[in-house]
């Protein structure tokens, strides 16, 4: 059985991947420091999976620690990378918080396992505001809006870089979307920290009485609604891209570095979104109008047709299936108290 290393495997994407993983037949180390995850998501997973996977609490900034662990487990057949801090304004607060985990994190891993096959997450924001619409991979990559924003291209080209001059390394990079929802089971979601800067996480916590009123940022948006518009995907299906690119690098097909995006390829803006969320789940929302949120781009959704094609994955759950989820979770929270 293959052996999967995911780092960040705790946290909200990580852990539904190692659901996919396992479902997909694979063994599943995780390494994650618990610096934005509960450990008690270990317990969550073996609710879902029946098994209790194979977990180090291990922070990758520490590079002696990392290559002792890569001594003790060299018997891994690939990595997935979610490891990382992932908060926008946190970022342009603390830039050095953020190049220091997500490079020294990186640059650790890829020291300690310099000839493995490699899935690392990227992110849609690369892009920036993309002049045509869908954006593919070939559009071009924009100076970054963040510091956060950033640490992912910067990753990007140290992966394409590393990857073209040593064989045994082979990377995918994911530039995901928006990812939203929650495991069908409500056993697993996301844990934002603080006041949620997301939309979906706000939308749930102020339905469910914890958050006051939903700021709509913007209305006048050049878009249908005037309010902003974006490429939101399920975390289910998010993961199950993972488990496609793992066994795209396991059958050679990839030489050195390539990267596709993860959507659905249809965009939604905020106001349709609160509209869904209040369609699928019988809530009634509680918004106001308030003025844009600087740094936000105004439209953006993906073309997948790469993904489709070469990666063999398309997306299978829809807009109600995202807001279902993401409430159920939220209602678990509520009943069952992190
Ligand atoms: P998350 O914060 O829920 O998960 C990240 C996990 O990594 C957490 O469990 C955290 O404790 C762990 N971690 C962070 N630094 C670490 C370190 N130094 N050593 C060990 N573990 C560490 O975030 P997520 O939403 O699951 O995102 C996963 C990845 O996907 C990140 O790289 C993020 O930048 C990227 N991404 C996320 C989104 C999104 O909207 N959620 C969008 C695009 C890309
Ligand atoms: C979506 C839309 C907001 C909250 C961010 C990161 C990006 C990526 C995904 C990691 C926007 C609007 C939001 C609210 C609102 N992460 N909104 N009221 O900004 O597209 O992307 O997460 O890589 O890098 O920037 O996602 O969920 O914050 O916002 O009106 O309370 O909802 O203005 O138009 P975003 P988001």
């Amino acid at each position: 059985m293959a052996k999967i290393l995911v780092t960040g495997g705790i946290g909200y994407i990580g852990s539904h991947t190692v659901v996919e993983l396992h479902n997909a037949g694979y063994e599943v180390l995780i390494v994650d420091n618990l610096s934005n995850s509960s450990i008690k998501i270990l317990d969550q997973l073996h609710k879902i999976t029946g098994k209790y996977h194979e977990f180090v609490e291990l922070d990758l900034q520490d590079t002696f620690a990392v290559n002792n662990f890569a001594e003790q487990h060299s018997d891994i057949d690939g990595i997935i990378h979610f490891a990382a801090y992932k908060a926008v304004g946190e970022s342009v607060r603390e830039p050095l918080k953020y190049y220091k985990n997500n490079f020294y994190s990186l640059i650790n891993l890829l020291t300690a396992y310099p000839k493995t096959n490699f899935v690392f997450s990227s992110s849609c924001t690369v892009y920036g505001q993309p002049d045509h619409l869908p954006v593919t991979e070939d559009s071009p990559v924009k100076k970054a809006e963040s510091p956060y924003g950033n640490t992912k291209q910067i990753a990007e080209e140290i992966l394409e870089e590393t990857a073209k001059v040593t064989p045994g390394l082979n990377v995918i990079a994911l530039r995901y979307f928006n990812p939203v929802g929650a495991h069908k089971t409500a056993l697993i979601g996301e844990l934002p920290n603080g006041v949620p800067q997301n939309l979906v996480p706000f939308i749930t916590q102020s339905a469910i009485g914890k958050r006051g009123a939903i700021q709509v940022f913007g209305d006048d948006y050049d878009t249908p609604d005037g309010s902003a518009v974006r490429d939101y995907i399920h975390v289910v299906d998010l993961a199950k891209a993972h488990v496609a690119a793992v066994k795209r690098l396991e059958d050679g097909k990839v030489n050195g570095y390539d990267v596709f995006n993860l959507g659905t390829g249809k965009g939604s803006s905020v106001l349709e979104i609160i509209h869904a969320f209040e369609q699928s789940t019988g809530e009634k929302l509680d918004y106001q109008i308030a003025p844009r949120r600087e740094g936000d781009v105004e439209k953006t959704y993906g073309d997948v047709t790469k993904s489709k094609n070469v990666l063999g994955w398309q997306t299978e759950l829809d807009l109600n299936e995202m807001m279902r989820s993401a409430w159920e979770w939220e209602k678990y929270l509520r009943d069952n108290p992190f």
